[in-house]
């Protein structure tokens, strides 16, 4: 009986346990240092718009990932109801991620185009207006709360510096790029849509002259889950880029 030196000896047998566990560890983690990037490309991706980031921000700072989960899993019920399931590729620039953990609200990965721009700030302002047995907050500030264009730039530098492809062009129209995204009619509306491709480009909030946060907001959920075509991804991968 060879085992028998191990049953007899607790510590013997825990050091060879540890090593034979983390055989297993080292397998699965060690390729990781060798790979450029665990996340498949997948065409359509593109970093957020100025003013897609800033409203990404507020997005944070106001807490709706406490109550909105952004991942769609891979389970028939949340595919009928959401839509195709979420990607790893699809939160490859957020930084932090808002995959986030609870849904005492529904799930935003794709609620882009699912309703109008006045949909959106109505519902922020008051969403009981639009559902009356809402518990969401209302966000009345965020209509009365400017940006600031000439901050644009830093948010950008910031991502940047954690990897996201932002070139030089971008970073020096940013203040434009902000403006310009809710003012169709003016000439940096042309700009930002020729530097970052599906954009949606509106008077998001019904104020035509001012740049505010809920300009911000409403482009950020207008673009999510938009960009990649799931008419021609096809997840065993010839479509991947
Ligand atoms: C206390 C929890 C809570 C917080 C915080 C919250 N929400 Fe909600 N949200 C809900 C609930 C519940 C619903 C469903 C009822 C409704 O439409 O109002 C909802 C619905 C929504 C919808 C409509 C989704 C759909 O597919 O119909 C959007 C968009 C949304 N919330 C955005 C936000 C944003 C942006 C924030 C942060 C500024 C936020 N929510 C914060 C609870 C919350």
């Amino acid at each position: 009986m060879k085992h028998e030196v191990f049953e007899k000896n607790s510590i013997l047998l825990l050091v060879c346990a540890l090593i034979v566990v983390s055989i297993g560890g080292i397998v699965q983690i060690a390729p990781l240092f060798w790979v450029d990037s665990t996340i498949e490309k997948v065409k359509g991706m593109r970093p957020y718009t100025p003013l897609e980031l800033a409203g990404r921000d507020i997005y944070v700072r106001e807490g709706c990932y406490a109550c909105h989960s952004q991942m769609i899993r891979t389970l028939k019920d949340e595919v009928e109801r959401y839509g195709h399931y979420s990607l790893a590729a699809e939160s490859m620039y957020d930084h932090p991620f808002q995959w986030g953990s609870k849904r005492t609200g529904p799930d935003l990965a794709r609620v882009g185009g699912k309703y109008s721009d006045q949909w959106h700030a109505e519902h922020l302002l008051n969403p009981r207006g639009i559902v009356p047995e809402s518990i969401m907050p209302s966000y009345p500030w965020l209509k009365e709360a400017k940006l600031d264009p000439s901050r644009a730039a830093e948010g950008l530098k910031v991502m940047r510096a954690m990897g996201v492809p932002y070139t030089d062009e971008m970073i020096a129209h940013a203040a434009k790029d902000l403006s310009g995204q809710s003012r169709p009619d003016s000439d940096d509306a042309a700009g930002v849509a020729g530097r970052y491709p599906k954009i949606k480009v509106s008077d998001f909030d019904g104020k035509p002259d001012d740049v505010t946060e809920l300009d911000a907001v409403i482009a950020y959920l207008q673009m999510l889950g938009t960009l990649v075509d799931f008419a021609i991804f096809d997840a065993s991968g010839p479509n991947l880029r």
